[in-house]
């Protein structure tokens, strides 16, 4: 891992260069003859701490280099704004892109499909995305600075308590199947918060989150109302931003989400699957084959719980809180089903007609650094690459079904569906590692 973060710094040096020379061009006519004043150098360091940020949330949809190109825009019914086009970025002011980024596109009468950022990020965050973008559009006119009341904290939002969420049960349990609540909820989900620009239902939609049409399935209803009221509590680093939903707007999301199951319900879980569920497994006996390195399932080598074990998989701690039993199951017994965000294997072949696999943690525009299934990090050079692709399979062994027991899998997805959030107001700190 020490070689990624390695990676990271030069990344970042890489894009300090970039503002480094923006900046420097600065020293034209008109700015005293190369000594900068103040007022760049602020504008400099806020462009600077932009970037990651700009990378972590926006790339996906605006494109590396902020022309309108990322990934994710070819599933969007409105193009994402150009930043890198000059005349674009020219023509608005900072407080109109502060309030863009802040509110939201409604906010400045554009598209709902341009999320709302001032729930998950700081205001100087923010500011410092504007310096960001007058760097992408090449625009020296319009310099940044931060006001001087402006917040350096990101937005605290409240633990949801037992309260409020046995609450929101009872009431889920009564009236969230009813048709309005339905309604609202989908309404809320394609048109209005932005959910639709990341996540597809049925093929539509974003690709930046899971796709959701088996939400019902996959996800406990419980879990939903946290994450959609905070993803950043469960997963400080999510892509997701925070959307600021009030509380009945949760409501109907989440009983929209429920009722998504993607399929008849009978044919949900296929008949062999059945005996592991009837019957409930060893929590104690499932963790010792967790991390039993010498047994058959050595979950640990790739997957943390607590801070114990690889990282290859993604961190299990908290799996029992959101996932629901038959999706636990799915995932050991059937693993590409569903390729956890972020957890996409890639095939590579080299130039010299070498083969290599792994989970892609970094990439800049000269070179990818994986993690293969031993957990191993490579590092390897793009003008090395002849062929890259992105597969619809996971690292994740695909054959516990054959080499381990009935009993054994019951114990393993009894000791997961135990690994639930201690109480939902206790300090969070703990189980991240
Ligand atoms: C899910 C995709 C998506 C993400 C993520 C996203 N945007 Fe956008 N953004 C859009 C779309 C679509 C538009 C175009 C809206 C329109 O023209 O109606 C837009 C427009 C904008 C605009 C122009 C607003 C205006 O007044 O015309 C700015 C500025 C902007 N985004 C900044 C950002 C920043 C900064 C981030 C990251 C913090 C970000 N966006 C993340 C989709 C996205
Ligand atoms: C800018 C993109 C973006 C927007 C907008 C967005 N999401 Fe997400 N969502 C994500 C990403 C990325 C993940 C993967 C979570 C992670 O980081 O592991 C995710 C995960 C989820 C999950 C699965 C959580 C889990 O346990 O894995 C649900 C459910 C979800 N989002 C619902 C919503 C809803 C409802 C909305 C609208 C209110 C929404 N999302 C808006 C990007 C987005
Ligand atoms: C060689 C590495 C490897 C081993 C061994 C492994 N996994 Fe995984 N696992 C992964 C990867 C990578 C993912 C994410 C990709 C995917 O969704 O398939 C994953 C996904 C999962 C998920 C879904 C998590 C989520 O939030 O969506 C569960 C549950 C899981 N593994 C459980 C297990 C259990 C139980 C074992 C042991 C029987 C195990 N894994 C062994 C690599 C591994």
């Amino acid at each position: 891992m020490k070689r990624i973060r390695m990676k990271q710094v030069v990344r970042l040096m890489a894009g300090m260069a970039i503002t480094l020379l923006f900046w420097i061009s600065f020293a034209g006519p008109g700015h005293a003859g190369g000594h900068e004043d103040a007022a760049d150098v602020e504008f400099a360091e806020l462009a600077r701490a932009g970037e990651p940020l700009y990378l972590h949330y926006c790339a996906h949809c605006h494109g590396v280099h902020g022309e309108g190109d990322g990934y994710n825009a070819e599933n969007l019914d409105k193009d994402p704004a150009e930043l890198s086009d000059h005349a674009f970025v020219a023509q608005k002011s900072n407080e109109k892109l502060f309030r863009a980024i802040s509110e939201g596109g409604k906010a400045v009468k554009k598209s709902y499909l341009m999320p709302v950022f001032g729930h998950t990020l700081s205001e100087k965050e923010i500011w410092s995305l504007v310096a960001y973008i007058r760097v992408l559009g090449d625009d020296k006119e319009q310099r940044v600075a931060l006001p001087p009341q402006a917040k350096t904290e990101r937005p605290s939002i409240p633990l949801e308590t037992h309260e409020t969420l046995s609450s929101f049960l009872h009431w889920f349990k009564e009236e969230g199947g009813s048709s309005k609540v339905l309604k609202a909820g989908e309404n809320l989900f394609r048109n209005k918060l932005a959910c639709f620009a990341c996540h597809s239902v049925e093929d539509e939609g974003g690709r930046v989150g899971p796709e959701l049409t088996r939400a019902g399935y996959l996800y406990k209803p419980e879990w939903l109302y946290v994450w959609i009221k905070n993803p950043q509590h469960a997963r400080p680093q999510t892509r997701m931003p925070n959307l600021g939903v009030t509380e009945d707007q949760a409501r109907s999301l989440v009983s929209y989400l429920e009722s998504l199951q993607g399929g008849d319900d009978d044919e949900m879980v296929p008949e062999e699957w059945k005996p592991y569920l009837e019957k409930p497994g060893d929590p104690k006996a499932g963790e010792q084959l967790f991390f039993d390195t010498l047994g058959n399932a050595n979950c640990s080598k790739c997957h943390r719980v607590k801070g114990k074990g690889g990282r290859v998989g993604p961190d299990l701690s908290l799996v029992g809180t959101s996932r629901r039993p038959e999706f636990l199951l799915e995932s050991i017994l059937d693993p590409k089903a569903v390729i956890t965000v972020g957890y996409s294997s890639v095939l590579i072949l080299t130039r010299e007609g070498k083969f290599l696999t792994g989970i892609k943690v970094n990439e800049d525009d000269q070179s990818l650094d994986i993690i293969d299934k031993e957990g191993n990090s490579l590092h390897v050079e793009k003008s090395l690459i002849k062929k890259f692709k992105t597969q619809k399979i996971s690292i994740m062994p695909g054959n516990f079904k054959d080499i381990l027991t009935e009993d054994d899998i019951r114990n393993l997805l009894a000791y997961l569906s135990g690994l639930t959030l201690p109480a939902m107001n206790e300090d969070r700190s703990r189980l991240s590692d």
